[in-house]
Parts: structure tokens; C-alpha cells; sequence
């Protein structure tokens, strides 16, 4: 049948119609679904259902029994419950209603177990946390003006009184312990990863390798344990970041800005850095990278590369979701971008050849060489 009632609107009694407002309802409501996240994060109840591996269902009541820190007397396992519910329909915990009863038990599936801290500490729950911060929660209501005034300072920026993303962290001892452990907790299973994949080809040959906004040095700490023939490490991150980064064996830890120069190495590892910034900083980035290292010597960047094509997957989404994050908070014209894309960054730099690796779903090795 055709739109009826003027507009664009399907007709409302259509089953097009129905789908089409029950879709809307669902993306308007949307919110509900990370904050519900962020809570149960907050709250400590993924370590509560896990109980060191037990993961054994859990009713609301029992899971706030074994909350630490323990809630308070007034706290209400029926409003635990509903962010349960919520969370069980977008796969991060498994609900198992009891037939007689009517009980519903939480346990965590393998997307809520990714909250849960692996032997060394690591795990997404600092990601989440990261994410909703009150000054990263306040850009998002002013995304449009990204699209109205793109040369202007990012949501983020405009939200927080002028001051951008990375001067906030480095400005706030906690926001930046927060990002140190949420680059980590979402690193450390990617390392993993990539050392299996392309760790010989890309750190084989390497001694002195220098780790480009490499945050707490935990990743060059991966790939020189890994690597021992890498015998030099140099962390380079801003001097707030590094103050901040534990002391690692054979690690230099080393305060500057990319955008003035780049320590010297035989190979630059980069990982999340070219996707916050526009291309006309990428590309100055890139340039220092050239400029630090040898004839024949290697940019090794992890990123998120987008799909050419639109479609619904999880994937797509991820990378999606990722690039309105970096608008809204880092830079607004800083991107993810496609395979051809990031090829055309290096050529504009004079890198000879350029490769991109797919080793994982989210991250990609894009390799410069000079
Ligand atoms: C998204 S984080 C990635 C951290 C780490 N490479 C990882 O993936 O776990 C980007 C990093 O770039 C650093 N950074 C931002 N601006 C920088 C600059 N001008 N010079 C050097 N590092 C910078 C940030 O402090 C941060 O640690």
C-alpha cells in the first residue's frame, strides 16, 4: 500500500509500517543499552557472576550478595534485574528462567566474559568505563555540530570548556590511569593476535623498535618479551602519559609530541594513533615516521581499516560505531579510514611499499616501508 497520511510515513498499519516504528523505537531507545553496560561494569558484576571461573547462573539477589564493594541495604535486585534482562538480549550475560518459579540466573556469555580480567588484569571493563566518563558523556549531545562547523573544535572540545581529549586525560590523574588501563585491557588479546600472526615478519629483524603513542609501554612489553632480539624499547607517548607508565625491562619511556619529531628506531610500531587525526596530521605524523628511520625501515600501524561496503554486520558496526567515537571526541575530521586510504597516506610521505594484514577483526596491521 502506499505512504498514507502525507509525509514520508509508511502506512502505520502495514506490516512495513509496524516493522519501520518498531525499529525507530528500538534506535531511539538505544541508550539503554551501553549505560545498562556501564553499570553492570560499575557495579562489579561480571566478577560477581564469574567468581573465578565458576560462572555458575546467578539470580539478581545472589549476584548482589557477592558484589565488592558490597552494595548498600537499600539496593533493589528487581532494578539489577531489568539491566540483566536488557543486557541478556544483547548477548552479554545468558538468562536461564527456572520453569516452576519463574527465577531468572544470569551468567556471563563470551561477550560478557570479555569484562572479566585475565591472569594479567587485562579486560574490556575499562574500556566501557573509559567511554562514559561524564566529560566523554557530554559531547555526544553536541555530534551535530560536527557537521555544522567541522573546522571548529570537537563535541568533546566544545562540551569540556575548549580543552581536547588527550589535554583532559593528561590534565587528570585518574581519567588518565583510566585510559592507560583501557588501551591495555583491549590490546592485550589483539598482541596476542598479531604476535602470533605477524610477530616474526614484522619484529624479526628489529633491535631498536619505538612504540608511537604507546600509552602505559605495554604493548612494545609484549612484543619484546615475545621478541627478545628486540633488545631496545622506546615508549613515546606525551611527557603526562609517560610519568604516569610503569618501569618495563629494556624500556625507555620518552615524553614529546609527534607533530615536532619521533625518536630514531629500526622499525615504528603505532597502534590506535593514525585513526584520531585528520590527514593533513597523519600525514605529519608519518612524515616524522619517515624522517626516524632507516632506508628499508618499517611504520607497523594497527588500525581499524573500514570496509569499502555498508552492510549490518557486526563488524561494519564496530568499525562504524568507532569512527562517529573518534568525531565525537577526538577530532572531527579524524577518521577511520579504508585500505586504499591508509595506502594513500603513506605515498604521500614517499613510503615505497605498503601492505595491510588482516589479522583480527577489528584491528589491522597497515605496514609502511620506507
Ligand atoms: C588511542 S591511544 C592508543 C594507545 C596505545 N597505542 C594502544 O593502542 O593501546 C592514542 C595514544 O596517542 C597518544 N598521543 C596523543 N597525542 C600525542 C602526541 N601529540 N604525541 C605523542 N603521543 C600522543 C595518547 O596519549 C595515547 O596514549
Amino acid at each position: 500500500m502506499a505512504a498514507a497520511g502525507g509525509g514520508g510515513r509508511e502506512d502505520p498499519t502495514s506490516e512495513v509500517g509496524k516493522q519501520g516504528r518498531l525499529a525507530m523505537m528500538e534506535l531511539a531507545n538505544m541508550i539503554s543499552v551501553p549505560m545498562a553496560l556501564n553499570a553492570v561494569v560499575r557495579l562489579n558484576v561480571p566478577d560477581a557472576i564469574w567468581q573465578s571461573g565458576s560462572n555458575s547462573p546467578l539470580t539478581a539477589a545472589e549476584i548482589l550478595a557477592l558484589l565488592r564493594p558490597p552494595p548498600p541495604s537499600s539496593s533493589d535486585p528487581s532494578v539489577l534485574q531489568r539491566l540483566l534482562r536488557l543486557l541478556a538480549s544483547h548477548g552479554v550475560f545468558a538468562e536461564n528462567r527456572c520453569a516452576t518459579s519463574g527465577a531468572r540466573r544470569y551468567s556471563l556469555t563470551d561477550v560478557g566474559r570479555t569484562l572479566v580480567p585475565s591472569g594479567d588484569g587485562a579486560s574490556y571493563a575499562a574500556y566501557v568505563l573509559q567511554h562514559h566518563q561524564d566529560a566523554l558523556v557530554r559531547a555526544w549531545p553536541r555530534l551535530h555540530e560536527a557537521v555544522l562547523d567541522p573546522a571548529g573544535p570537537e563535541p568533546f572540545a566544545r562540551a569540556n570548556g575548549g580543552v581536547p581529549a588527550y589535554a583532559y586525560y593528561g590534565g587528570d590523574r585518574e581519567a588518565n590511569a583510566l585510559m592507560q588501563r583501557a588501551m591495555w585491557g583491549v590490546s592485550e588479546p589483539f598482541m596476542e593476535a598479531l604476535l602470533d600472526g605477524y610477530g616474526s615478519a614484522g619484529f624479526g629483524s628489529v633491535e631498536t623498535l619505538v612504540d608511537v603513542g604507546g600509552s602505559s609501554g605495554a604493548c612494545l612489553d609484549m612484543i619484546m618479551r615475545r621478541f627478545p632480539s628486540v633488545k631496545r624499547g622506546i615508549n613515546f607517548d606525551l611527557p603526562e602519559v609517560v610519568a604516569e607508565a610503569p618501569p618495563l625491562a629494556g624500556v625507555t619511556h620518552v615524553g614529546g609530541n609527534m607533530f615536532e619529531s619521533i625518536p630514531t628506531g629500526d622499525a615504528i610500531f603505532m597502534k590506535w594513533v593514525l585513526t584520531t587525526w585528520t590527514d593533513e596530521e597523519c600525514t605529519a605524523i608519518l612524515r616524522n615516521c619517515y624522517n626516524a628511520l632507516p632506508e628499508g625501515g618499517k611504520v607497523i600501524a594497527c588500525e581499524p581499516v573500514l570496509p569499502v561496503e555498508t552492510d549490518n554486520s557486526r563488524r561494519t558496526r564496530a568499525l562504524l560505531e568507532g569512527d562517529i567515537f573518534v568525531m565525537a571526541i577526538y577530532r572531527t575530521l579524524g577518521r577511520e579510514r579504508t585500505e586504499e586510504e591508509f595506502r594513500q597516506l603513506g605515498g604521500v610521505v614517499g613510503f615505497t611499499a605498503f601492505r595491510a594484514i588482516y589479522l583480527d577483526p577489528f584491528y589491522a596491521v597497515v605496514e609502511y616501508q620506507k
